[in-house]
């Protein structure tokens, strides 16, 4: 097995919706078909240990993002699909960085400082109030994923952006103390991938609770598209396409030309009803196929199982003997 060219994970928490769609798995979808390339794809259940604490969740969640992933087309024997707790390599590198990264730098990560930001608010006295370890070291677990595949480029969202720094930090003070093993990452944060807005016209996101899960029933998947809102315009009078949620969705999805005639119609005048209808169309007619094998898949677990369990083996080809040079770096191997 190569080094990674591209890896990215997902968090598995919550139902994959349309927003997780443009702007993580169809653009992963298209390089996992990349034969040039070796692209690592994987859930990152162990991330998920930090927020959720139901353990039928976290599984449900588990099983919703594989079946999604698989039903929208990864080309799952071309690239490398896993889950990371599957992998125990990596909470073993793991520790083995947390014990040369400097407290300091986690002190700085954006999410643990939001979290004593919002006790302070509270007024708590201690600032600490709430915040486990689990959250405090996360970029290091974050650190390993990469790492332990010498991962070349990582595509995440703009959030993400100071985790892959703090990577770099880390794997070059490794590759300082011990021994240059490892490859610095770079950040792949492509301006170009929609980001979709949701119900109420904010970011769509299982925080704000305005999404649109991908492969609800089609009759609840229109219920969605009608409640999205809109402002109050007449059927006849012309309209803003740039300000229109509704559009922003439909622009996501639609070819160029398609997205031209469609801002047309909006200055023409185009009745809300007809464009909800509209959209509800276009995107049921993609997720139609996906749907099925996306039902099929969630009442057979053991499938999706079985093509977990071999994309861990792939994955392990590279990772077991790669740590064992690590520890091997840092002086734990046989003592003769
Ligand atoms: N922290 C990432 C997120 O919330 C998920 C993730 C975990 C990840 N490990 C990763 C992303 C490694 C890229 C590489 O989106």
């Amino acid at each position: 097995m190569k080094n990674a060219d591209f890896l990215t994970g997902i968090t598995t928490s919550g139902t994959p919706h349309l927003g997780n769609y443009v702007g993580a798995i169809r653009p992963a979808v298209e390089t996992s078909k990349n034969k040039d390339l070796v692209s690592y794809y994987f859930l990152a259940d162990y991330h998920s240990l930090i927020k959720n604490h139901d353990p039928g969740l976290r599984k449900q969640s588990a099983l919703e993002i594989s079946a999604a992933w698989i039903a929208l087309g990864l080309d799952y024997d071309n690239c490398v699909f896993y889950r990371q707790s599957d992998i125990p390599e990596i909470p073993e590198l793991t520790w083995i960085l947390t014990c040369m990264t400097a407290k300091g730098l986690m002190n700085r990560a954006h999410a643990y400082k939001a979290s004593v930001a919002e006790n302070e608010k509270q007024g708590d006295k201690d600032p600490d109030k709430g915040i486990t370890m689990g959250l405090f070291s996360y970029p290091i677990l974050m650190a390993a994923d990469i790492l332990m595949f010498n991962a070349a480029k990582v595509p995440v969202g703009k959030d993400q952006v100071q985790h892959l720094e703090m990577t770099r930090d880390i794997a070059a003070r490794f590759n300082h103390l011990y021994q240059k093993l490892f490859v610095l990452p770079q950040v792949v944060v492509d301006e170009t991938t929609a980001v979709l807005s949701g119900l109420d016209g904010r970011k769509m996101s299982k925080s704000y609770n305005n999404y649109i899960p991908l492969f609800d029933t089609q009759k609840r998947l229109r219920k969605l598209i009608m409640k999205i809102q809109t402002n109050s315009l007449g059927p006849d009078e012309p309209k803003d396409p740039n300000t229109c949620t509704l559009f922003s969705i439909y622009k996501a999805f639609a070819s160029e030309s398609e997205t031209r005639e469609m801002a047309e119609r909006y200055r023409r005048g185009i009745a809300w009803g007809t464009m909800k209808q509209e959209l509800f169309e276009y995107i049921n007619d993609i997720l139609e196929e996906p749907r099925k094998q996306y039902e099929e898949l969630m009442k057979n677990p053991s499938d999706i199982d079985g093509i977990l369990q071999k994309g861990a083996m792939k994955a392990r080809e590279f990772s077991v003997p790669f740590l064992d040079k690590i520890r091997t770096a840092v002086g734990i191997h046989s003592l003769g």
